[in-house]
């Protein structure tokens, strides 16, 4: 068994403490400021809470730390000492903070995990990238499974997490403005707005496993006749600067994240 830590219940933490439950060959504990997050987690999956990181860092193996970029110091300070002259691990989910970062402020060869999860894990179709330092490789296939509790894992260089944290980690919260917009649009049109939600949902869901099976553009050709009515709206769209907006915002997100490290 597995010991893992979860510092920060709120929504990748607790996303995570409910799958891992779940879960064979973990035993879940959680620390978190507000000891009213922690209770429901104790009562219906079985998770020890404690109100203290550091007791929580002396019993685990495996410590997550999912909590806001700005509290990632406080939390090290709480637990450092708890793994001088052990083999426990730490894996942040924090944008913005690099493994270098974090391992200056623990014992030297502390194994260190970064991940970058999104807030789908809450229904189990998260998508998550990880990297780590050398200490910590041998443990990157038990952090990928653990993800993999959440959804989709996979490994990537860390010089790439600020693009992943812009591209995926706030990519759910760009398909909202978008879904809403196109909601929006729906009930402009005259739509009842509980039907154009439907329809949206739909055609989003739908959409995302034709991505599956087929490339964006051949998605884009099936549906735009020659003359019909999406290519005059791919020609309004564009002249808005709707794929220009796309690309700024990312590149805006990815600064902020490398803001965030320096
Ligand atoms: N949410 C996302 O969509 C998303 C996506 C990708 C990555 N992330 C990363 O995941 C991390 C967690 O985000 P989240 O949205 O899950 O945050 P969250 O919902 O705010 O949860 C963090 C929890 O940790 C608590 N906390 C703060 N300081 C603590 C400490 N010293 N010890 C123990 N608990 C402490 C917080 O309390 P307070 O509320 O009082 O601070 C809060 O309950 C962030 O670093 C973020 O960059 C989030």
């Amino acid at each position: 068994m597995t010991r893992v830590g979860i510092i920060g219940a709120g929504k990748i933490g607790g996303s995570l403490l409910i799958r891992l439950s779940e879960a064979d060959g973990f035993e879940l504990g959680a620390s978190d400021v507000h000891q009213e997050y922690l209770a429901p987690y104790a009562e219906r999956y079985g998770v020890w809470i404690t109100a203290s990181s550091r007791e929580l860092a002396e019993h685990s193996d495996l410590l997550i730390m999912a909590v806001k970029p700005w509290d990632v110091g406080t939390v090290l300070e709480e637990v450092a000492s708890a793994l001088e002259g052990t083999e426990k691990a730490v894996t942040s989910v924090a944008a913005g903070v690099p493994i270098s970062a974090i391992s200056e402020k623990l014992p030297e060869g502390t194994p260190v995990l970064r991940v970058m999860p999104n807030v789908c894990a809450s229904v189990g179709l998260g998508s998550a990238v990880v990297t780590s330092n050398e200490p910590g490789r041998a443990m990157l296939p038990m952090v990928m499974e653990i993800f993999r509790t959440v959804g989709d894992v996979m490994e990537l260089p860390e010089r790439l997490f600020d693009a992943a944290t812009a591209l995926h980690g706030s990519g759910p919260a760009y398909v909202a403005l978008f879904a809403d917009a196109l909601i929006q649009a729906g009930v402009r049109e005259g739509i009842p707005r509980d039907v154009a939600k439907r329809l949206v949902i739909g055609t989003i869901g739908g959409t995302a496993v034709l991505l599956e099976e087929r490339s964006a553009h051949q998605v884009r050709d099936e549906v735009m006749t020659p003359g019909g009515t999406t290519a005059a709206a791919f020609v309004a769209m564009e002249k808005a600067g709707f794929v220009g907006a796309i690309y700024d915002g990312v590149n805006a997100a990815a600064e902020q994240a490398r803001g965030l490290g320096r």
